[in-house]
């Protein structure tokens, strides 16, 4: 992605400059304080107790899912759940293998070892990652040509949290490496109000329940989101208002920003008016979509098309993307007769076959 400041909108759910401190506040502490995503913290927890009442390290553990559904706050979570320090790397970071060998030869017993976006890592690294997964061990090459021998060194056994946007482009070996994936869902309104309620009591805000609901309902799903459409409408509500949080006011400063009623941003809509009005709806490939919309394929498939999938827009299908009748009816159009409603959509994607047709 380009650092242009001009392709952020305030519902895109990648981190933008001026996130940072903000994140940073309210993230929450531990799974008690962990908002939402019950089976996930229901599973990392046993995971966790099971590990401490053994006196051992958890297994490796993978957090998949889209941008700003919680990965770095649990990675952060699972290491103070285990009083544990963690390191921070990421996969682009570790582009030479020397770069992860020296990472891993200064952990320390119990460590929690954070690679996220862990599916970008260049290949050497990643086998060095595998010897050290499993046997707690690098082989560090000295040399070159016939006369390089290889050193190896041992490693503190250490708890690798690796988190991903595309779990799909893991290799195998890897993937099998980890010990408990935990899958990411888009949150439900409810507990994004909850997110919301604590963020606005960490901040002082003062925020009706409706006001509350509607910001949810239009946050796509995802805490990240939510929290930065309440620092816009906490911007609002002190400019033109009394600085309280009604519904009216939150409904006047989405306006502002261009969120529209389901929560879409320009990229999505952007997505369905390129897939409905110049494909006819589709079927259409994802990389000419992306075209179409002058992205990186890869934006619109992480950060796009998961949201729009789930909330029953788009279909993947063998041949490619379809718009759904709800598309249609969203941009104020009319459906073609045929064209495949939401209902079933959701379900395609709910019975898992939408992976397999990750390349369309
Ligand atoms: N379950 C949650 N409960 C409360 N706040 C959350 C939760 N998940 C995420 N957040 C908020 O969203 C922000 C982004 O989460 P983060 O862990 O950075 O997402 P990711 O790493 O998946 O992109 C956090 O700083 C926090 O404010
Ligand atoms: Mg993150």
């Amino acid at each position: 992605m380009s650092e242009d400041p001009g392709q952020y909108s305030e519902v895109s759910a990648a981190p933008m400059p001026g996130d940072g401190d903000f994140d940073a506040g309210l993230r929450p502490r531990s799974l008690a304080d962990f908002i939402g995503q019950p089976k996930v913290c229901e599973q990392l927890e046993l995971v966790l107790q099971g590990a401490k009442g053994r006196g051992s390290t958890p297994d490796h553990i993978l957090l998949s899912g889209p941008p700003g559904l919680g990965k770095t706050s649990l990675a952060m979570i699972i290491a103070s759940e285990m009083g544990s320090a963690i390191r921070v790397t990421s996969g682009p970071a570790l582009e030479r293998a020397g770069d992860l060998a020296a990472m891993l030869s200064n952990l320390v017993e119990g460590d929690v070892l954070f690679i996220d976006e862990i599916h970008r890592i260049a290949r050497p690294a990643e086998e060095m990652l595998y010897l050290a997964m499993e046997d707690f061990r690098v082989d560090v090459v000295v040399g070159k040509g016939p006369g390089a021998t290889s050193i190896p060194l041992d490693v503190a056994p250490f708890t690798l949290v690796g988190a991903t946007t595309r779990s799909g482009s893991l290799t195998g070996p890897l993937r099998d490496r980890f010990g408990f994936t935990a899958h990411m869902e888009f949150y439900e309104t409810d507990e994004l109000v909850r997110v919301l309620r604590r963020s606005a009591g960490i901040l002082g805000i003062a925020m009706r329940p409706d006001a509350a609901t509607e910001i949810a309902r239009r946050s796509r799903g995802t805490p990240r989101i939510a929290n930065r459409l309440l620092r816009r409408v906490r911007d609002y509500a002190e400019v033109r208002g009394d600085g309280k949080v009604t519904v009216a006011v939150a409904r006047a400063a989405l306006a502002v920003y261009d969120v529209d009623d389901l929560g879409f941003d320009r990229l999505d809509r952007a997505v369905l008016g390129a897939l409905i009005r110049g494909f006819g709806g589709g079927p259409v490939g994802v990389s000419t979509l992306a075209v179409a919309v002058g992205e990186e394929p890869a934006t619109v498939e992480e950060v796009c098309e998961p949201f729009l999938v789930r909330a029953g827009m788009i279909a993947r299908t063998p041949r490619g993307r379809l718009a759904t009748a709800a598309a249609w009816h969203h941009l104020g159009l009319t459906p073609p007769a045929g064209a495949m409603n939401a209902t079933f959509a959701v379900r395609a994607r709910d019975g898992g076959t939408g992976t397999l047709f990750d390349d369309l």
